[in-house]
């Protein structure tokens, strides 16, 4: 089971891109900017950027896995209540190491924090000019690291987009999803209702009024064909002292 992202993934990398110059590995030929070769004999793909690590037998992303003494494991997930941001890994991308951001209640890639602090509160308010995330327990739902009344849950919208409830609003669209999210320590963000298929980062449109903020989706088998012009990332976690970064996210 722990295994079968990794498949799933490494199938995806056969089918993208143009072949660069073969090198050999072992006996055998391979393209280096879609793989990687351990001992002169493994190869692993390279998916969002990662060259996938190797654990006897198995290639494996650090997002998610570790290899302590030849045996691969799944990483730790973050205590429930712990903060966190999280920032775009994928070296080949302009939006590598920019953070996740909220802003009209979804989360993009890029782009700038909107929040919102009553005057009643004021100083009492945190700046509010970072996005954070409050971990829940493993496998299941996320909230907003804020201080609203009622908090704000993440969920992905039918879109797979991935969404917050607006403060003192508990409403979340029929047919959306509100868990099955992982956050390991050291690692990333990982939507295991995604079955491996992971996140995408799609560049902004002319349409969508250009800019540098990057739409943020979670993939899967039936809507993959449809974000082809995106580009696979991972969601790399950067835990925070405990508490609350912001009044409320708008
Ligand atoms: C957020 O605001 C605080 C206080 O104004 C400032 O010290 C800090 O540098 C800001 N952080 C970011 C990431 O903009
Ligand atoms: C995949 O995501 C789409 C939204 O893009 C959603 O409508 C669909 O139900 C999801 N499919 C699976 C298998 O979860």
């Amino acid at each position: 089971m722990a295994r079968l992202p990794l498949i799933a993934a490494a199938l995806l990398a056969l089918g993208n891109g143009v072949l660069g110059v073969l090198k050999p590995c072992g006996k055998a030929q391979y393209d280096p900017t879609q793989y990687v070769c351990y001992d002169n004999q493994f190869l692993c793909p390279i998916i969002a950027g990662e060259p996938l690590s190797y654990c006897s037998g198995a290639c494996y992303s650090k997002f998610q896995y570790k290899c302590v003494n030849n045996v691969l494991g799944v990483l730790p997930g973050l205590a429930a209540g712990t903060s966190f941001t999280l920032t775009v890994s994928n070296p080949t991308l302009p939006i590598n190491g920019k953070f996740v951001t909220a802003g009209g209640l979804h989360l993009s890639l890029g782009g700038t924090t909107s929040s919102y602090c009553p005057t009643q509160v004021g100083s009492a308010c945190p700046p509010g000019n970072i996005t954070a995330i409050s971990a829940g327990s493993y496998g299941g739902g996320l909230s907003m690291a804020d201080m609203v009344p009622g908090g704000q849950q993440v969920y992905l919208d039918p879109n797979w987009n991935l969404a917050y409830t607006q403060a003192h609003s508990a409403y979340i669209p029929p047919g959306s999803t509100v868990s099955g999210f992982a956050a390991y320590a050291g690692g990333g963000l990982v939507n295991l209702n995604g079955n491996g298929w992971g996140w995408v980062g799609c560049p902004p449109t002319a349409s969508g009024g250009g800019g540098g903020v990057w739409n943020l989706v979670a993939r899967n088998s039936s809507n993959a064909a449809s974000l082809n012009n995106c580009t696979p990332v991972n969601l790399k976690i950067n835990t925070l002292p405990g508490g609350s970064y912001a009044w409320q996210y708008t």
